[in-house]
């Protein structure tokens, strides 16, 4: 990297830089990797010497998670009292069953499938005017007002600023016009169509007028309303995610003291009460940076060995108290297929604590059943696509696009934005309406109650990256979510001051 280069990058990041500062940046010979370390450091003005502590910082680091968990002896945790009531939904989890080759056969029977599980919830849900085929369409006269079952394979804009969706099913594929006009109930319509994303199967309402097939109205198959579960169980369910164990951005510290918390080590009686509540951690992917997952990581690694990284959640895991049961699943940096439905992550990987009885590794997506709870873990790597395609959308409220998922009741509507494996079946359609819904992957926390449906996004143990600061990306790291079983209520426990603050 050029010098020109670095102050260039100093300077979109807001810092200033002295002039002792500049004289050790001209003589540097590893001006990238001090330059990722100004970009990510705390300081608004950078001298010689900042250079020189946080060069220090890094020798001081130790691999791997060089934690002094100070367990409090007199910690009696409610949680301990209760027994485990957890389950593995095995079905719902790719692991062990992939059969993919990426043949024709695989691509035709993936969409056959998401059609058929969508439009049984779409048949189950909705009333009103009789459903056709693009088939049986022909028979009905001009006029009628009939509903279409399918998938949207296009949708453009026609020379005068109507919708133009070619919608198809296992029939054919039928032009549905959605007109913008200003009456206020076909714009609703309008403005519907508008924000319908491609690959995603819905059942359009219209009447027929050859050879357009006039939209009224689109039905999303959506969650049924329903009241939240509560459990009688006096418990707490934790969720974390976006670990970056191996990251230089990983907030070691932050995660200490929240390992500290859980171990009745940290807060005052109220919080190690709470922290006692604890009896289940749901871990929703990206538990490390990975190597090799885009260009140049190498110069954001602390920890450059794939194991060593996972050694990391080992040493974790290992210092985690026993009646806590753990549920692991992956995200796009870990060292499983990226493409999606991930399978759970190895043996191999997760060394000797893959067989303590509390800890259990499952795919992306999976469900988990946590007393009468079922929950519904992802990591949330789809997320970028609903946020880049639907209005309303964006990174600072991660429950939004996690609630036009469950609208849409499919966890990656779009095919091909983020990569998904054509397997026979399609494992992201949400089949069964889940009691709470754990994902991460933009590092943002967010929680919001949908239709008696929990979304929870659990944000990020990994501090604002270079690639955060370029995008104007502002995460909200070492936040954990807990959510309370008993009251349906979920609240932020925040790590990422001085002391635990719920
Ligand atoms: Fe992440
Ligand atoms: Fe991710």
């Amino acid at each position: 990297m050029e010098l020109e280069e670095a102050l260039k990058r100093i300077n979109q990041a807001d810092i200033l830089v002295s002039p002792d500062a500049l004289e050790f940046l001209k003589k540097a010979e590893d001006l990238e990797a001090i330059t990722n370390k100004i970009v990510s450091g705390p300081d608004f003005v950078i001298t010689a010497e900042k250079i020189g502590d946080l060069l220090k910082k890094d020798e001081e680091k130790k691999i791997p998670l060089p934690v002094e968990v100070v367990r409090n002896i007199g910690f009696k945790p409610l949680a301990s009292e209760y027994p485990a009531r957890l389950s593995m939904d095995k079905a719902s989890d790719v692991s062990g069953k992939s059969k993919c080759t990426g043949s024709v056969e695989d691509f035709v029977s993936y969409f056959r499938s998401r059609f058929e599980q969508t439009e049984k919830i779409l048949r189950a849900r909705v009333h009103g005017n009789s459903t056709a085929t693009s088939k049986s369409l022909a028979g009905y006269g001009n006029g009628t007002h009939i509903r279409l079952i399918g998938i949207v394979n296009s949708k453009r804009k026609t020379k005068k600023g109507h919708l133009l969706i070619e919608l198809e099913d296992e029939y054919g594929t039928v032009k549905v016009l959605a007109l913008d006009d200003r009456k206020e109930k076909q714009q609703s319509c309008f403005d519907k169509a508008n924000s319908l994303l491609t690959d995603e199967v819905v059942a359009i309402d219209g009447r027929i007028s050859d050879p357009f097939l006039m939209a009224e109205d689109i039905i999303w198959p959506d969650m049924p309303v329903k009241e939240q579960k509560l459990c009688e169980e006096d418990l707490c369910i934790a969720f974390i995610s976006d670990i970056h164990f191996g990251s230089r951005y990983f907030l070691e510290k932050n995660f200490a003291k929240m390992l500290q918390w859980l171990n009745g080590g940290a807060g005052d009686e109220k919080s190690r009460g709470l922290a006692g509540k604890v009896k289940y951690l749901l871990v929703a992917g990206d538990i490390v940076d990975g190597v090799g997952i885009y260009p140049k990581q190498e110069n954001e690694l602390i920890v450059k060995d794939v194991y060593e990284q996972y050694s990391m959640l080992s040493k974790f895991l290992s210092e985690l108290p026993d009646y806590i049961e753990v549920v692991i699943s992956p995200g796009n940096h870990d060292a499983v297929r990226r493409a999606e439905p991930q399978p759970r992550l190895s043996e191999e990987l997760m060394g000797d604590v893959c067989n303590l009885p509390n800890v259990h590794s499952v795919g992306s997506p999976a469900y988990v059943q946590l007393s009468e709870l079922r929950v519904l873990l992802y990591h949330g790597t789809s997320l970028d696509s609903i946020i880049a395609t639907t209005p309303g959308c964006d990174y600072m409220h991660p429950e939004k696009p996690m609630l036009e998922l469950m609208k849409r009741r499919n966890l990656s509507p779009i095919y091909g934005d983020n990569p998904i494996v054509p397997e026979e079946r399609d494992y992201l359609v949400i089949s069964d309406p889940p009691d709470i819904v754990h994902m991460g992957h933009v590092h943002k926390n967010g929680h919001m109650l949908y239709r008696g449906v929990s979304l929870i996004n659990s944000g990020t143990w990994q501090g604002r990256t270079d690639f955060q600061i370029k995008q104007g990306h502002v995460p909200s790291p070492c936040i954990m979510p807990l959510y309370d079983m008993k009251t349906g209520k979920t609240r932020n426990v925040d790590f990422s001051a001085e002391g635990p603050e719920a």
